[in-house]
């Protein structure tokens, strides 16, 4: 096979083709070299190249990988709403692996935010599967451009982390189609990821490595995806069911080609099939080929930081500022509290864990900058016990300073891949010190370092601000000082609600499962869904993020702009003297519904750059889809007739202007039957006129009266026809008769 021949399945043997099914070891594919195949290396994501020092040889170390640009993880970057930025991280990581020679980084990882308390939240996007998929699409479509692969994860319903291999994830066809799916739904449909991670958890009682309905009907079938499936590492239990279901790649290797072998020549598994997932293989590896090949590139490491440093500042979130505390004063005297301002926590633990091309703390960057500042560590990044020595000392420290910037949050020890939190409290010990800082000195800013919320409502009234920072990645430092001396205003929103309290939190009542299954009770109301819908007092709302400059939203104007399509414009003004950004959010709110929907949902958004006293408009269109619901009556999408609210704001709870659109809807209608209730019939276009005959022939007789008071028709409307014998005896069967066969002769 010349080097130039782009090999295809059919040039390969049967064992070739089984082989190319599993890895070569933990970290390569297995390639057919003597074809032309190459076993391209694959590794970890998502936000920075984790290649082990041990991966030539198969190994794995969580804990020492090849210098790589740490960037802030997905909790950060979703809060940017920026798409087009994180593009930019995905074509500066896309060129990490082309140095490397990583032909696929796995990842972003889009599972739902469905519970804060999950342990990988810090990992994953959002709660909201439309910012979840607007935003996450810039890794995939980053990393592309430079033609490195990526691996959309995990594929589906992989929430948490509480017993993540086995259990079963019960959910309904709606919370899937309108909650799970949607954002994986969106990249592959708008980037075509080059591969997808199918999760560990069992969906319904399937394992979703061996799920033909998700990674064939759904994700092919329905979706169009072009790629391949890969396994999460060890998901894989049965190959031969997993191929036939629909998945490519099983990793890490089990060693048992054979096996696949042996299915196929039994029949167990179809010619075809195997040739679809080997076909799979061979086109990966050949789309690989070009970036593979390149020899001798080195990324800028500089301009990488730079990138890093941006999205950390666009990944910030500013909750509460009062009295304009911030920004600060560079010159003022400032003091330092809290571990994290020396040792931060930049990036979560696990599998995406990396190392730092350069790690600058906030302090460092303080020195770098010729900002005097006093520290105290204030507690231990453990979750040890207060020493009382480390209180005393910061409570000394804050005395007399201007400004006290106080760095609370969790440790590492406090979340990760592998573990869910059992509170969403920060440690007791930090909420200590900062009531007794503040008993020293009330001008308190709270810088907060947490891969997933944590209640604030407990101490948030002891800081004038609170400055929500994520893990920032490794240039969190320098961004941080930017954005609290001033040099840039904050512009992030909150891409998930902050509770008052988690057991505000409806997922709470099946959380995280038990006996060897977790049910999605709360269906699709999931984060701001369920708390806006039903009034819930949140301590800061999702979309919600304050700036230094002030905004202000008009000439709102919503537009039909098809039968069930509309459009929406707004100007953004900058009110302010400070440059800064703004994100207009539109949430679509249906009226009155056949089935229970949320109160309103986000379906477009747009980040806008202003100078100060700038204005620009923004134009969202609003497809079919942004209307519908999924019915599962249709086993469908359906948008039904009637009026919807189109919101327009910068958050959930902050809500600029209403417009109301009327939409045709989908016609979609079930056929009437002798089940179909009277209420039913007499709504239903075909239906009513024959209700109205049925009741002429009342008149005459010819059928029996069917009475007509408010309590009967009530009574009546909710009642299939068939059961009309049950009030009527022989004439409601003849009523009953009459309308099935006047239907029969009309709806052919
Ligand atoms: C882990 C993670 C997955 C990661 C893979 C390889 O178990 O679930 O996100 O990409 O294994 O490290």
């Amino acid at each position: 096979m010349s080097e130039n021949t782009i090999p295809s399945v059919n040039d390969l043997t049967l064992e070739e083709k089984a082989s190319l099914t599993s890895g070569g070891d933990a970290w390569h594919l297995q390639g057919v070299e003597d074809k032309g195949i190459p076993g391209y290396m694959i590794t970890d994501g998502p936000h920075g190249l984790r290649k082990s020092l041990a991966s030539e040889t198969g190994a794995t170390d969580l804990n020492d990988s090849v210098p790589a640009t740490c960037f802030p993880p997905a909790a950060g970057l979703a809060s940017s709403w920026n798409p087009e930025l994180i593009h930019q991280v995905g074509e500066a990581m896309a060129e990490e692996c082309i140095q490397e020679k990583v032909a696929v980084i796995l990842g972003p990882g889009v599972n739902i935010k469905r519970n804060p308390l999950g342990g990988r939240c810090f990992e994953y996007w959002s709660e909201d599967p439309y910012l979840a998929g607007h935003t996450a699409v810039g890794i995939v479509s980053g990393v592309q451009s430079k033609g490195v692969g990526t691996s959309l994860k995990h594929f589906a319903v992989n929430n948490q982390e509480t017993d993540r291999l086995r259990i079963s994830a019960n959910v309904s066809q709606r919370a899937l189609r309108e909650i799970y799916f949607p954002a994986f739904e969106h990249i592959v449909k708008t980037a075509q990821p080059w591969t997808i991670m199918c999760a560990y958890n069992q969906i319904n009682g399937v394992h979703a490595s061996q799920n033909h309905w998700l990674l064939t009907e759904v994700l092919r079938d329905e979706w169009g995806f072009e790629g391949i499936v890969m396994s999460d590492w060890g998901a894989v239990h049965d190959r031969a069911a997993a191929l036939n279901a629909g998945l490519n790649l099983e990793m890490p290797p089990s060693f048992t080609d054979d096996t696949i072998v042996y299915a196929a020549r039994e029949g167990r598994i179809a010619p075809e099939q195997l040739d679809q997932m080997a076909q799979g293989m061979v086109d990966l590896a050949n789309k690989s080929r070009a970036a593979m090949s390149i020899d001798g590139y080195r990324f800028d490491v500089d301009a990488h930081h730079e990138v890093a440093r941006q999205a950390a500042i666009e990944s910030m979130v500013l909750l509460k500022n009062d009295d304009a505390i911030l920004p600060l004063n560079p010159a003022a005297n400032i003091a330092v509290i809290g571990e994290f301002a020396r040792t931060p926590r930049y990036q979560g633990g696990g599998s995406s864990h990396i190392t730092p091309t350069k790690m600058t703390s906030f302090l460092d960057t303080l020195a770098e900058r010729g900002v005097a500042a006093s520290f105290a560590p204030g507690f231990t990044l453990d979750l040890n016990e207060q020493d009382p020595a480390l209180a005393s000392e910061a409570v000394e420290t804050a005395k007399g300073a201007d400004a006290v910037l106080m760095f609370l949050g969790l440790p590492e020890a406090a979340e990760s891949e592998g573990f869910d939190r059992e509170t969403l409290d920060i440690p007791a010990k930090q909420v200590a010190l900062l009531e007794a800082v503040v008993a020293e000195n009330p001008n308190v800013v709270v810088v907060l370092s947490n891969g997933s919320v944590v209640t604030v409502h407990p101490w948030a009234n002891n800081a004038k601000g609170i400055l929500e920072s994520w893990l920032l990645g490794q240039a969190g430092g320098g961004a941080l000082a930017d954005v609290i001396f001033g040099e840039v205003s904050p512009s992030g929103k909150l891409a998930q609600s902050v509770p008052m309290d988690i057991n505000d939190d409806p997922s709470m009542l099946n959380w995280p499962g038990e006996e060897g299954h977790v049910d999605y009770g709360e269906g699709v109301f999931v984060g701001y869904r369920y708390y806006d819908t039903y009034g819930k007092a949140v301590d800061y709302p999702f979309g919600f993020g304050l700036s230094y400059a002030s905004f202000e939203l008009s000439d709102v104007a919503v537009s039909k702009t098809g039968a069930n399509t509309a459009s929406v414009s707004v100007k953004v003004t900058n009110t302010s003297d400070v440059d800064a950004a703004e994100t207009v959010q539109v949430y679509v709110a249906p009226g009155k519904a056949e089935v229970a929907r949320p109160k309103h949902e986000l379906k477009g958004f747009k980040k806008v750059f202003l100078k100060a006293g700038e204005s620009a408009s923004v134009t969202i269109d609003l497809d079919e889809r942004a209307f519908a619901y999924w019915s599962e009556r249709f086993n469908d999408w359906h948008v039904e007739a009637g009026e919807y609210a189109i919101e327009v704001g910068t958050s959930s709870r902050d809500i600029a202007a209403t417009g109301v659109v009327v939409l045709d809807g989908d016609g979609k209608a079930l056929p009437l039957t002798e089940w179909s209730t009277f209420g039913e019939w007499h709504s239903d276009p075909i239906g009513g006129p024959i209700v109205e005959a049925m009741r002429a022939k009342g008149e005459t007789g010819e059928l029996a009266k069917l009475p007509d008071n408010d309590m009967m028709t009530m009574f009546l409307n909710s009642m299939p026809i068939n059961s009309l014998t049950t009030l009527l005896g022989e004439p409601g069967k003849a009523i009953t008769n009459f309308l099935l066969d006047e239907y029969a002769k009309v709806a052919k």
